[in-house]
């Protein structure tokens, strides 16, 4: 393990591996502020190179699922610094996912006076937990309006300016598995006639002005963006020009000196597969670092690096399950198997429970 195990550099920063934890949602941030038990579960897993947050609402209206983290408060700057501080300590640099829901979100989930809102009034299939009521179909969102497509941008370009305010070391748009900007993208989602629907160009202004204005806040070497081209989660089905629309967005965020790109690939949870030529299209069109994720084992995530196919690899499942996995793949020690049922679920099991090796 050559270069999964070695130092290496993102951009500014020194980064002790290159493994980075994936953003995980795990809905233990009871009033959507960051608390002790998410202190202790980051700072157990802070041996991998970078640490990237699980998905964190710029706004009010952002917060679609039960007890998910925001990054709109004083409270939420507060807890999330102690997160920060723990991570620090052992020496992982950290990066918090931004994620708006857009649609796929209940109203019974939002805090009062937040509303659901996406590009068009148009509904995602499919059902959203609700602590109050269970599963409960995804909410009719408001189309946006102008006024609340340029609200929106501000949040973005605060949020950021929040995190580093908390001591994180940069954020990650989360462009990816049919949450807001990817709701923009998508034309399933988007049926907008203005500025901001239509041509590839129209539906990627949202994404590119939200990169934009955040890269302001805080400078491109601290923006990386996740993407999941050929993502079918939360309702986004393929469609004939999807490649090629992919093609576009590598080539303006690269124009726009972003940090990173992420790329999803959900086919080992079950997802269709995401064609090769997707992935080497970002390597050669973007010039920035390139993360890929899903399904990796050290084996493949080595022989990836040694290929040249990506800069860093991330990894969900596995570290979620093993907060020590440096040391097991390092020793090739048995893995602990992660336990779905308590994936969303509050409180420590399954969350700060699982067995470190003695
Ligand atoms: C419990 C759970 C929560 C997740 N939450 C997020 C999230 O908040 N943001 C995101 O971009 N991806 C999320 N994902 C996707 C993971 O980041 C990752 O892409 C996926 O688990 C595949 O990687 P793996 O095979 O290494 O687990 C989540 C996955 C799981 C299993």
């Amino acid at each position: 393990m050559l270069l999964l195990f070695s130092n290496t550099t993102l951009g500014p920063l020194a980064l002790q591996n290159r493994l980075v934890m994936a953003p995980l949602t795990r809905n233990r941030a009871t009033g959507n502020i960051p608390n002790e038990l998410m202190a202790q579960y980051y700072a157990q897993r802070a041996t991998v190179g970078l640490i990237i947050t699980e998905g964190t609402s710029p706004s009010p209206n952002g917060l679609g699922y039960p007890r998910i983290p925001g990054m709109f408060s004083a409270e939420q700057i507060a807890g999330w610094k102690r997160v920060t501080e723990g991570v620090h300590a052992k020496g992982a640099k950290m990066f918090m996912q931004l994620m708006h829901c857009g649609r796929i979100a209940h109203p019974l989930n939002l805090p009062a006076g937040a509303r659901a809102i996406a590009p068009s009034a148009v509904a995602a299939a499919g059902e959203m937990y609700t602590d109050a009521e269970g599963m409960k179909p995804n909410a009719m969102p408001g189309a946006m309006t102008a006024a609340d497509i340029g609200a929106t941008t501000q949040e973005y370009a605060q949020a950021p300016k929040n995190a580093l305010a908390a001591g994180f070391d940069g954020v990650e748009l989360h462009g990816a598995n049919g949450y807001l900007l990817e709701q923009f993208i998508r034309p399933n989602s988007n049926q907008r006639s203005d500025d901001y629907g239509g041509s590839i160009e129209k539906r990627a202004r949202f994404v590119l002005e939200v990169a934009e204005a955040v890269i302001k806040a805080i400078g491109r070497d601290k923006v990386g963006i996740r993407l999941s081209p050929f993502g079918v989660f939360n309702d986004m089905p393929v469609y004939d020009a999807m490649e090629a629309d992919y093609t576009y967005l590598a080539r303006e965020l690269n124009a726009r000196g972003l940090l990173y790109i992420h790329l999803v690939d959900h086919s080992p949870m079950g997802a269709p597969p995401v064609p090769d030529s997707i992935r080497a299209m970002f390597r050669s069109v973007f010039k920035g670092a390139l993360i890929l994720s899903g399904g990796y084992d050290a084996a493949r995530a080595e022989s990836d690096l040694a290929a040249g196919k990506c800069d860093l690899i991330a990894v969900g499942r596995p570290i979620l399950a093993n907060p020590d996995l440096v040391a097991r793949w390092k020793s090739g020690a048995a893995l602990n198997a992660p336990d779905f049922s308590t994936f969303y679920l509050p409180g420590p099991k399954g969350y700060t429970d699982y067995p470190a090796l003695a």
